[in-house]
Order: C-alpha cells, then sequence, then structure tokens
C-alpha cells in the first residue's frame, strides 16, 4: 500500500536506535512465529519470553487472539483482512524492534507472501519460527475446541480445513511441538538466536 498523505516530513529524533540498544544492553529483533492454530506457537512462545526476560532481556510478545482483540478487533478471517492483520502487525513490530525490544510475535500467518512482506520490512532484524506440527495432532489437541467447530461448519474459512495454509520454504528455526518436548522446542530457539 503507498502513503495516502501528502505534505509529510520524517521528523527526525535526538535519540537513536543504537543509544536505547546500549541502554538496554541488547538489540532489538523480531521473532516471528508461524503455524496451525494448536501446533503450539503461543505455548512456545510464552515459555520463550520468560526464558528471555530471566535471562535479562526486554522482550514483548503481540499475540494473534489477544491483537484481535484491540488494535484487530475490526479484522475478520477473510484473505483479506488475514493481510491487512499481518500488515499491521508487521508496522506494530517495528516500532517495537526500533525501541530496542525483543518483540515476539504469534500468529497463524498462512500466506508466503504476507510473511515475505513482512521480512522485507524487517530485513535482518526477522527470525522466522515455523512451528511444524500435523493438523491430524493440532485437531487432536484442540484447546479452543475451534477445529470441532470449524468442522461442523460454524467456522468458516478456518485455516488448515478451508483456507490453506503455506509453510515456509527457507525458515531460519523450525521446532516440532509433536515431537520434541516444551523445553527442547525453546532450547532450540534461544540458541539459534546468538543473543549477546
Ligand atoms: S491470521 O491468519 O490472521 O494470522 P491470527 O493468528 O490473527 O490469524 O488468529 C488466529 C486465531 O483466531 C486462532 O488461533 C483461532 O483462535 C481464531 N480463529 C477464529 N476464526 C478463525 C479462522 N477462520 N481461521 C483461523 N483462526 C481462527
Amino acid at each position: 500500500m503507498g502513503i495516502k498523505s501528502t505534505n509529510i516530513v520524517w521528523q527526525k529524533t535526538n535519540v537513536s536506535r543504537e543509544d536505547r540498544e546500549k541502554l538496554l544492553n541488547q538489540k532489538g529483533i523480531l521473532i516471528w512465529f508461524t503455524g496451525l492454530s494448536g501446533s503450539g506457537k503461543s505455548t512456545v512462545a510464552t515459555m520463550l519470553e520468560k526464558k528471555l526476560h530471566d535471562m535479562g532481556k526486554l522482550t514483548y510478545l503481540l499475540d494473534g487472539d489477544n491483537v484481535r482483540h484491540g488494535l484487530n478487533s475490526d479484522l475478520g478471517f477473510s484473505k483479506e483482512d488475514r493481510i491487512e492483520n499481518i500488515r499491521r502487525i508487521a508496522e506494530i513490530s517495528k516500532l517495537f524492534v526500533d525501541s530496542g525490544v525483543i518483540t515476539i510475535t504469534t500468529f497463524i500467518s498462512p500466506f508466503i507472501k504476507d510473511r515475505e512482506a513482512v521480512r522485507n520490512l524487517l530485513k535482518e532484524d526477522f527470525v522466522e519460527v515455523y512451528v511444524d506440527c500435523p493438523i491430524e495432532v493440532c485437531e487432536k489437541r484442540d484447546p479452543k475446541g475451534i477445529y470441532k467447530k470449524a468442522r461442523k461448519g460454524e467456522i468458516k474459512n478456518f485455516t488448515g480445513i478451508d483456507s490453506p495454509y503455506e509453510p515456509p520454504v527457507n525458515p531460519e528455526i523450525t521446532v516440532q511441538t509433536h515431537k520434541n518436548s516444551l523445553e527442547e522446542c525453546v532450547g532450540q530457539i534461544i540458541d539459534c538466536l546468538e543473543l549477546e
């Protein structure tokens, strides 16, 4: 999307990202989880955030369901709305990363094109974590009871059922919650992050 407003000028500030990162003694980064509903994105991300916090890192977790209660409460699950959902999250995440925060997002983000757009926006600050879990397992877990509803036809455009999920081709990190324990998955991510 282009810029609609005219006569706007980028305002310079006196405190830079580097200044903030120096103050925090860390680098801003976006850890972007993607995967089916019920794959374990929130569970893994929540534990990851706690571990990072305990390591003295400043973190912020943006969760799919939570953001849809506020900022994106006007969006549903059509293709267009999912695209807009991810676009807004990407812009918000960019601000968080610029503030020096280790930012973690947990959205299904089913489309490769949209995730690539986030990657292009964040560049080297983007780390894609694919939570790889077969739909049969997700459906069996069904923590929110939504697969049941989707199978009954009570939820339309449900990811993995009547709306597609496009797995990442080259994610920085893949975790398999059906094969490894929660601790192992979190450990894999921390090992890959190369935090100073
Ligand atoms: S995304 O596709 O736009 O990235 P997002 O992660 O924000 O999705 O929201 C997914 C959550 O919304 C799911 O965990 C589930 O609880 C709920 N949900 C409600 N309807 C749907 C649907 N049609 N498809 C997927 N998730 C849905």
